[in-house]
């Protein structure tokens, strides 16, 4: 054997050895040999590499880390949508589920597999002939962000499947977190060089997956388990298993990671033993749990099942119980939203509860907080439920100490010492009687929270300008209104704490960027009450241009789809206003532009307008109310029954009779991906 043919040799041996340890530890979870021969091979291979660089691929393990830092992540489109759970808070919640699922099948014979339901982020990873390719977050679920650099620093995932009978592409679908020890170890470290601290294992995790440096990522303790494929080509039905366990089974075999939890159960009844079993070894386990999956195992009952708007009917997460603990409420502040809504918040002695440190809890408005009759001083119970704003519960009434008294909501805003109005008007948003500041812009809470909203992501998108940096400009007077904001000097800016001249220069060219948008994006960044992201695109839609906006009067603003009178109301009013009608001036002076949207006084010129359509079917990527939505905002009809004055039927997975009926009467049929096609086309 030549030279080089010896080390190409090694070189296989080494790989294929490193390779067969990180099974045993990270799946099968039984190590060999020990640490130490471990960082041996690797020692060896890394040198052996280093002395021939022709030698490196990229699925060696020495190269999980590539070389240099991403700019950005790109976006991926999941080639079949990443879905959520639908979720049980009681066994009763369960057994319905169950109910459902038995009475659909039409047997009594269904098999679930029991899963823990890990707290961390779903990941698609898809392996081509048995090589990691590609790893992409679940975003929206339709699309995700590239995080392959990321992910190939995990050691738990695989670069290479381990023997040959794997499918050609190969999606496969888990959860990436870290482990609790992991999460303190990182928190400690984060301390000692006087970092912030990460508020719990979850938001850890995909902080270190989003990091744009895979460097970092690789110093972070992120661990993974699968609990599902996505695409899977080319395997014939006969080939591939029938269960859900078997798929899940083959998956560790082909050296991906599986928790222990996962188990097998003939009936619902065992799954709620089992529930029980986890939930009170959840605290010992090394990572963060926050449910129980149970999952229809047959593959063919689960294809009966299907989908309903995003969540499969054959699954559900049986979620452990809300979080509460006790603390103090040190006061009761009032917190001034964007369009003045006064919000009571309790500020209260820090307590752990739900996974975070709590030291505020909205009390929502006043009649709440007469209701629980919350004082200062008070102890109360405080509930975090998953993401959910902590909120203060009840009060423990025989803790009350002595001289409390009742709390009383000011006749001044705290904030700018305008007259507070209570309202009693009943708005969509907010069904209940509302107490707001009076003080318009003149009000500084009001001026920020405006402020956010127009840069937001849904309205101008100016990146780098956040909550912290417009705090300071409204504080320094640099800015008054948002149209202040295109008139920003960048040696004032630089000035501002925290603002390096590359920074300021960021900022700037984000402002900038901002200039070219769209109508829709305008009017939803105005801030008009009760506008959101659908009624901004309406009035768009309608009126086609600014100028038409402003100066239509009630009866026609309503006309447009999606606006009532309350609607009309606030918009007619807010282009009444001197002050906002100056500020839009303001703007478009500064070079704000965007095309007109080619429409009539009337609906008909909207692109979709004449047309009737039909929904039928499962949406995976949407629900069907916000397809009949989009579909109205373009013009169209959205009707129940498939006719001869139908045009299109869209039709989702498990369409059914209205699809024969459409196909009988020659109509147009459109898929999912047409109907995303079709909104792509005429997004404004
Ligand atoms: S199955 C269509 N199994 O929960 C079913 N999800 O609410 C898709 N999750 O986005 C998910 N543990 O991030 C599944 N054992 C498990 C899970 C799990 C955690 C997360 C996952 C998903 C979310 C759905």
């Amino acid at each position: 054997m030549s030279g080089d043919s010896k080390i190409t040799k090694r070189v296989d041996v080494l790989r294929e050895q490193i390779n067969y340890h990180n099974y045993r530890y990270y799946v099968i979870d039984d190590p060999e040999v020990p640490d130490a021969e471990y960082d041996r091979l690797m020692g060896e291979l890394r040198q052996i590499e280093e002395k021939h660089p022709s030698l490196i691929v990229a699925s060696s393990p020495t190269q999980r880390v590539g070389a240099t830092p991403l700019s950005a992540f790109s976006q991926v489109t999941h080639e079949q949508a990443m879905l959520s759970l639908g979720n049980a808070f009681s066994d009763d919640d369960v057994m319905n589920f169950d109910r459902r699922v038995r009475e659909r099948l039409n047997t009594d014979h269904v098999e679930y597999v029991a899963e823990a339901k890990l707290d961390g982020l779903a990941i698609s990873l898809l392996y081509e002939n048995g090589e990691l390719v590609r790893a992409a977050t679940r975003g929206d679920g339709a699309t995700g962000e590239d995080v392959t650099h990321n992910v190939r620093t995990i050691d738990a995932i695989p670069l290479l499947l381990r023997g040959n009978n794997f499918p050609r592409r190969l999606e496969v679908r888990g959860e990436i977190f870290m482990a609790k020890e992991g999460f303190c170890k990182l928190n400690k470290a984060q301390l000692n060089k006087q970092e912030k601290p990460f508020v719990n294992p979850r938001n850890a995790a995909a902080g270190s997956l989003r990091q744009l440096d895979p460097k970092i990522t690789a110093q972070r303790p992120l661990s993974f388990y699968c609990y599902s494929t996505g695409i899977v080509e080319h395997v014939p039905d006969d080939a591939w298993p029938q269960g859900h366990y078997q798929i899940v089974r083959a998956l560790r075999d082909w050296g991906l990671p599986v928790q222990k939890e996962m188990k097998l159960f003939k009936n619902i009844s065992s799954c709620l033993t089992y529930y029980q079993e986890i939930f009170a070894m959840r605290d010992n386990l090394p990572h963060d749990i926050d449910g129980v999956v149970y999952k229809v195992n047959d593959i063919a009952q689960q294809k009966m099942l299907g989908y309903l708007s995003r969540e499969p009917r054959w699954a559900i997460a049986h979620k452990f119980p809300a979080q509460e603990a006790l603390t103090k409420v040190i006061d009761i502040d009032i917190q001034v939203g964007r369009t003045g809504a006064l919000t009571p918040v309790a500020r209260l002695e820090p307590v752990f509860v739900g996974g975070v440190t709590v030291t505020n809890a909205t009390l929502h408005n006043e009649s709440e907080v007469l209701r629980k009759d919350v004082r200062n001083g008070d102890t109360v119970i405080v509930r975090r439920a998953g993401d959910v704003i902590p909120e203060v519960v009840s009060v423990v009434l025989s803790q009350r100490p002595e001289n409390t008294s009742m709390f009383v909501l000011p006749d001044l805003c705290p904030v700018c010492g305008s007259k507070v109005i209570k309202e009693e008007t009943i708005s969509r948003s907010t069904p209940r009687a509302r107490a707001r500041c009076s003080g318009g812009l003149i009000c500084d809470a009001q001026r920020k929270e405006g402020f956010k909203h127009f840069v937001s992501r849904q309205a101008m998108d100016i990146e780098g300008l956040g909550e912290k940096l417009i705090e300071q400009l409204i504080n320094q007077n640099e800015v008054r209104t948002v149209a202040d904001l295109y008139r920003l000097k960048r040696d004032r800016l630089s000035r501002l704490e925290r603002m390096a001249d590359k920074s300021a220069d960021n900022v700037l060219a984000a402002i900038e960027k901002s200039k070219s948008t769209t109508l829709p994006r305008f009017l939803f960044a105005l801030g008009i009450r009760e506008v959101g992201v659908a009624t901004a695109r309406g009035l768009a839609n309608h009126f086609g241009t600014l100028d038409a906006v402003m100066s239509a009067n009630m009866e026609t603003l309503i006309e447009v789809s999606d606006v009532g009178p309350i609607v009309a109301k606030h918009t007619y009013e807010f282009f009444r206003d001197e002050r906002n009608r100056a500020v839009v001036d303001q703007l478009i002076e500064s070079g704000l532009n965007w095309s007109d949207i080619a429409v009539d006084v009337t609906d008909d010129a909207l692109p979709l307008s004449g047309d009737t359509y039909v929904l039928t079917g499962t949406l995976l990527t949407m629900t069907r109310d916000a397809a009949k939505e989009q579909l109205q905002a373009l013009g169209a009809k959205v009707s129940g029954s498939v006719s001869a004055k139908t045009t299109v039927v869209v039709a989702g997975e498990k369409a059914g009779s209205k699809l024969t009926k459409a196909e009988e009467l020659g109509i147009k049929v459109l898929d999912e991906a047409g109907l995303n096609a079709l909104f792509a086309t005429y997004s404004l």
